[in-house]
């Protein structure tokens, strides 16, 4: 199995896939292989899949995305087969999106969900103001470039992880000596993220940057290592001032900080030793 495969099976708003060259060398090469990592921005996983961490706490607010990962950990079998027997038409994605997810058992609701984000268009991930999923049809395109087999894949990995569905600052407060955490909030500023909620979940407002900035804090002092992608901007810098950084540049993948004007997303950490 290719590794575009394993890290692609979910289509996700903000995934981290074309950017892991900028920091998963932090995340791998740990001195000490039992480290927990953890990550509470959780998403589609793309860096969670690709690090295969022994030990992990994985969360995100979506409780959609968790009762899919819940779903595929614990269903694998079922969730495949109801996922294949899903209509291959326009029509038939609405009658999908329109069943209440309340209603369906654990491995239906987790097929349902992972139909709607590999037909939906551009794979976002948007609700309505009764919290019912709004994103219209976008085609079967997408729909079978995962297997059986990648979900098979997905179901163990997930095996080694704690799944939670809660806020990014309880899952930090969890965290102790020793625990390695990859962090990626939704916020851009200046971006198109700022103005369209494509998370559901993910408005992210400046204050709960500033939420996440004190939170990080705490943890460094009590020994948590972190790592955190985030918008390359000074009101973002200015809360990290004490801890190390360095500019990507996005979609080349290969040439870490380089400098270029607005280049949007910067690599965050406390690695090395920082008065804090
Ligand atoms: C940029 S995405 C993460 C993408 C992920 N790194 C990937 O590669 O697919 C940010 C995630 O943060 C979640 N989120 C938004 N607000 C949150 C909060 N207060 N606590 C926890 N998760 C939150 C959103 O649901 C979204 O899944």
């Amino acid at each position: 199995m290719k590794t575009d495969e394993k890290i692609t099976f979910l289509r996700y708003p903000g995934g981290k896939q074309r950017h892991l060259s900028y920091f998963v060398h932090f995340l791998q090469h740990s001195e000490n292989s039992e480290r927990r990592y953890v990550e509470p921005f959780l998403g589609g996983g793309s860096v969670f899949f690709f690090v295969e961490p022994e030990k992990a706490l994985l969360s995100d607010k979506n409780h959609e995305l968790i009762d899919l990962y819940n779903g595929i950990r614990d269903f694998p079998d079922d969730v495949w087969e109801k996922y294949q027997k899903f209509p291959n038409t326009k029509r038939g994605y609405y009658s999908i999106r329109s069943w209440n997810p309340e209603d369906l058992d654990v491995p239906t609701k987790a097929a349902r969900t992972l139909y709607l984000n590999r037909t939906c268009f551009k794979g976002m991930w948007r609700h309505n103001a009764n919290g019912e999923f709004n994103v219209g049809y976008g085609g079967q395109d997408r729909r079978w470039a995962i297997c059986e087999e990648n979900l098979k894949e997905v179901s163990e990995r997930l095996k080694h992880a704690e799944i939670r569905c809660d806020d990014f600052e309880n899952i930090i407060k969890k965290c102790s000596n020793g625990d390695l955490l990859f962090l990626d909030p939704p916020y851009r500023p200046h971006e198109r993220e700022e103005f369209n909620d494509h998370y559901g979940y993910g408005q992210f407002e400046f204050k709960e940057q500033q939420r996440l900035a004190k939170a990080l804090i705490r943890a460094s002092r009590k020994g948590v290592k972190w790592v955190m992608t985030n918008s390359n901007h000074e009101d973002i810098l200015n809360l990290y001032h004490v801890f190390f950084h360095y500019p990507l540049e996005k979609g080349t993948g290969e040439i870490p900080g380089k400098i270029t004007r607005n280049c949007g997303e910067v690599v965050i950490h406390n690695l090395r030793e920082a008065a804090v």
